[in-house]
């Protein structure tokens, strides 16, 4: 866990208690290098980390920090597929999935890249083909619409790929992702598609996962009721899994060409580089999503090798610390403005809050500091129109980071620049707020009389100081996209390494799970309610009476 009493973090302390009442307006004012200070490109991607409420010392403070928590030894034990996810003894090795050079994995004690490649060439033969309209239905006809069945890491990631890139994608393919266990989730689906021309994807590492599994049960019923006495034949023609667990996959009647292997040591939230991506290659082909490996690869080979003052995903995940550790700030929100982006606040979600949503250390002791913020956001235009309010006048504390591209996806004139008119105005709102001397100012330049502008004045007057972090990709495809993604997912394990948590496990969801076994029965009445939670017991007596189940 960090040692919050350690020389760098009361270093950190002090430091903060000395700018607290420091404004964006006057660090801005005080030095004209401010932005080309604090600003990184990479590839084409700029990060401005300007407008958050930084200076040189507390920078040098917090990569202190890393000295202090072995960041470096961290990384090469992450690289070079240490069982760093102690709890539940395995390696974590998603970079290996997005290595596009020949050979082994530079540094992996264990050779993994020829599984991987095999995968890879599995998903190849298996997308060219669907794509190309060689992969029949049970009734000869070609595949048109593929369903994804998953959930968590096996649905967020594909599914936010696949609409980011939604403008690369096959015009012939619809995709489509079922995740929740509410029948109208799939109902809603299958009842404008086809069986004959609809390819299944059931995605699961464990497939055990009862929603992804009680969807795929309902999806195969739908598609065997359809193809009727052919139905022993339809299958391996309408499903595919992809899962760690290829036993039950084969349970399920899948044939071994059928299924897409993935291993222990890809973490669910860290899976999309795997086959978990195979809607990605099908939407948008296999080259395509090899491009979106090595934008991620190349994050890769920036976050092992340049220093740490220059390394993007360290300096976000400081920054996250200083925001969270020493100004205060339990949210972080994340406002894409492209509506191609419009799934990243779920990924971002299940990634940060999922791996650093923690409160006891590796060494199983009680934090001594909070870890991870609550992760929330929206389209950036939406939300102006929305909670923006809130985070001019509201008085919270919450630091965003702006997404944008420079291009737009989309050919129709006239709204790119609007569209990022708004995404600069607001984060420079945000910081810089409005005085009240030049409320004042602007009131009486409209002509507002004297006795009114008392009133109205403090409802004019914007705070700023908010932080922002503002990220600009020359446009949103596979290759940049690939580089975002993995910007926050080491960004996501330096702040683990800082707060000394194992950000690869996820015990915290195991407990919902145990009782909703548990209450399924008394539900449906098999078992009584006795021994249950007063308030559960009397919701459980509502739902029997009132449900249809
Ligand atoms: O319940 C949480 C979780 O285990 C996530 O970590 C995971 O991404 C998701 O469920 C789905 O798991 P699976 O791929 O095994 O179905």
């Amino acid at each position: 866990m960090p040692n919050t009493t350690s020389p760098a973090w009361r270093a950190l302390a002090e430091h903060r208690d000395s700018v607290a009442q420091s404004h964006l307006r006057d660090w801005f004012a005080a030095d004209p290098a401010r932005f080309s200070r604090l600003s990184l490109e990479f590839e084409g991607m700029l990060v401005d980390f300007s407008k958050q409420r930084i200076d040189q010392r507390a920078l040098e403070l917090l990569l202190d920090l890393t000295k202090d928590a072995d960041l470096k030894g961290w990384r090469d034990r992450l690289f070079s597929g240490e069982k760093i996810n102690f709890s539940e003894n395995r390696a974590v090795l998603h970079p290996a999935l997005r290595y596009l050079k020949t050979g082994p994995f530079p540094s992996a004690e264990t050779d993994v890249m020829p599984q991987v490649r095999e995968v890879r060439a599995h998903m190849r033969q298996f997308s060219e083909r669907v794509r190309a309209g060689l992969w029949r239905g049970f009734s000869g006809e070609a595949i048109r619409d593929v369903v994804n069945i998953g959930i968590g890491g096996s649905d967020l990631g594909p599914k936010m790929v696949v609409r980011a890139l939604s403008a690369y994608q096959h015009p012939g393919l619809h995709m489509h992702f079922v995740s929740n266990i509410d029948s109208a989730h799939l109902a809603t689906l299958i009842e404008r598609l086809d069986p004959r021309s609809t390819l299944f994807v059931v995605a699961s590492k464990t497939f055990t996962t009862q929603e992804t599994m009680i969807n795929a049960h309902t999806a195969r019923e739908w598609l065997c009721a359809a193809a009727g006495e052919d139905a022993e034949r339809a299958l391996p023609l309408h499903f595919v899994a992809v899962t760690a667990n290829e036993e039950q996959a084969r349970a399920f009647g899948l044939p071994a060409a059928n299924v897409f292997r993935l291993w222990d040591w890809v973490g669910g939230r860290y899976s999309l580089w795997s086959a978990v991506g195979l809607p990605i290659a099908l939407a948008i082909g296999m080259n395509g999503f090899e491009r979106l490996l090595s934008g991620a690869q190349a994050m890769d080979t920036h976050f092992r090798e340049a220093p740490l003052e220059k390394n993007l995903p360290v300096l976000m995940a400081l920054i996250g610390v200083w925001n969270t550790n020493f100004l205060g700030a339990g949210t972080s929100a994340v406002l894409p403005y492209h509506e191609s982006l419009r799934f990243l606040p779920s990924f971002l979600q299940q990634l940060e809050m999922e791996s650093n949503g923690k409160t006891v250390g590796r060494d199983g002791k009680p934090l001594s500091c909070q870890a991870n913020p609550i992760v929330w956001g929206e389209i950036g235009s939406n939300g102006q129109h929305a909670f923006f309010q809130l985070l001019h006048q509201g008085g919270w504390l919450v630091p965003s980071d702006f997404i944008a591209s420079a291009q737009s996806d989309h050919p129709l004139p006239g709204h790119q620049a609007p569209l990022l008119a708004n995404f600069l105005a607001q984060s420079a709102a945000l910081a810089f707020g409005k005085t009240e001397q030049d409320a004042r100012a602007e009131l009486e330049a409209a002509g507002v009389p004297s006795e009114q502008i008392e009133s109205l004045l403090p409802h004019k007057v914007f705070a700023g100081n908010q932080p922002s972090t503002t990220i600009i990709l020359p446009r949103i495809d596979a290759y940049h996209l690939g580089l975002l993604l993995a910007m926050y997912e080491h960004k996501v394990f330096v702040q683990g390494v800082i707060w000394g948590i194992n950000s690869f496990d996820q015990w915290g969801v195991e407990l919902g799970k145990q009782l909703a076994g548990r209450l399924l029965p008394a539900l449906k009445g098999e078992t009584a309610t006795e021994g249950l939670d007063q308030s559960t017991s009397a919701l459980i007596g509502w739902c029997r009476e009132y449900g249809d189940f």
